[in-house]
């Protein structure tokens, strides 16, 4: 098996290239957002991936060095909730030797997150740390988590990460009407003047179980509206193309925040990003309905070289633009769930 790296390089059939990868390393989560892992859904009786069907550390490295020769500079590690995964650093290490990989990040509800677990990520290699909050106040952010998590431990993850060398921290928070409209102005100036960035994501229809509705859409301009009205912003220029967040700075100096738009205005048209589920499936779409299963050749021993085949044979014929053509009737297909494709 040669494991030398092939600056092959891979376009789409819309000239996008493969710059980014999302490896989703467990589809268990120990929230049950309403928006993601509804309990109705999920519910006891949910059927998890068994541990022998997961990657290991060993095999997602190897798939991380294919897509390295491919032209992927950055990897985010996601879930479900990544950090249940044990020994996470073990995997970060590994990732962190593969030539061509500049930046490891890692997206979490910051639950599990101790000091010295914030400590040992970023000893291993993370370099970056997106946690998720929707709201700041008690009532709101139990009944968005829905088994009762506090914010106060949340907040303390943050100042872990921060602690750990791991800050700027982005603050995920998907606003969704009637439920955590409030949240926005009450995380704006939590946030503000210190070197975080919150960032506002619209509630998307991913999967097929959270109930999305239009209706439940607040539009990005309509946040960054009420945020302006009270404390005045100016837009800031990407900071590399293919950036999801749009990214706005306060007037008076206080920091930046960012809104993510998939709903409103989309960003399709410069989407490098490719995802791999925790038991090997290649997805080039987040609201993809299929994907492709590279654990075959991944455990019947493929070299570098055929793993990169196979996912040149996926890329080349992708077509994805999911969110330039949604509509009520995409939204009602039967999509992959985001807690098993990792966001
Ligand atoms: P940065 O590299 O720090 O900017 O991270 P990111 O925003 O790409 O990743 P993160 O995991 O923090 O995701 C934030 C939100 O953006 C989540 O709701 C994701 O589902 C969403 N998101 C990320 N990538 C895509 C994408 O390619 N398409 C769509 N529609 N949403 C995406
Ligand atoms: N719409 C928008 N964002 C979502 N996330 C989870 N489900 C949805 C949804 N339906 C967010 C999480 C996390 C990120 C990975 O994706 O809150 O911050
Ligand atoms: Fe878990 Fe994140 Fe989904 Fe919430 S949004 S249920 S924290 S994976
Ligand atoms: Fe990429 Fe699909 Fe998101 Fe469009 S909707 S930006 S193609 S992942």
């Amino acid at each position: 098996m040669s494991d030398a790296v092939h600056n092959l390089g891979v376009h789409d059939k819309l000239g996008r290239g493969l710059r980014d990868l999302r490896i989703s390393v467990t589809d268990r989560c120990n929230f049950r957002c309403r928006y993601c892992m509804p309990k109705e859904v999920f519910g006891p009786e949910h059927r998890f991936l068994p541990r022998s069907e997961l990657l290991s550390f060993e095999e997602m490295e190897r798939l991380v060095r294919a897509f390295a020769g491919l032209g992927v500079r950055k990897v985010r590690i996601t879930g479900g909730e990544p950090l249940l995964r044990r020994h996470l650093e073990n995997l970060i290490e590994k990732i962190a030797r593969v030539p061509g990989i500049e930046d490891i990040s890692l997206t979490t509800n910051g639950s599990v997150l101790t000091r010295e677990k914030a400590r040992s990520l970023r000893a291993a290699g993370l370099r970056r740390i997106n946690i998720s909050l929707d709201a700041l106040d008690e009532p709101t952010f139990q009944a968005i988590n829905d088994v009762a998590f506090p914010v106060s431990r949340v907040l303390e993850a943050i100042d872990h990460a921060t602690a750990a060398d791991l800050a700027p921290v982005k603050i995920n928070a998907v606003i969704k009407r009637g439920v955590n409209e409030h949240a926005i102005l009450e995380l704006a100036e939590h946030f503000r003047g210190t070197p975080h960035v919150v960032r506002y994501i619209e509630f998307m229809d991913v999967g097929s179980s959270n109930g999305w509705r239009m209706d439940d859409v607040i539009p990005a301009r309509e946040i960054i509206a009420r945020i302006h009205a009270v404390h005045p912003l100016e837009p800031v220029h990407p900071a590399y193309h293919g950036e999801v967040a749009k990214r706005w700075r306060y007037r008076d100096g206080a920091g930046e925040i960012g809104v993510i738009t998939s709903v409103t205005e989309s960003f399709c048209r410069s989407c490098c990003r490719a995802r791999v589920s925790a038991k090997g499936d290649l997805f080039t779409c987040l609201f993809a309905q299929r994907g492709y299963s590279l654990r075959e050749a991944i455990r019947s021993g493929a070299g570098i070289e055929a793993l990169q085949q196979a996912i040149v044979q996926v890329w080349a014929r992708r077509t994805d633009r999911y969110s330039e053509i949604r509509t009520e009737a995409t939204a009602a297909r039967d999509k992959v769930e985001m807690s098993y494709i990792g966001g």
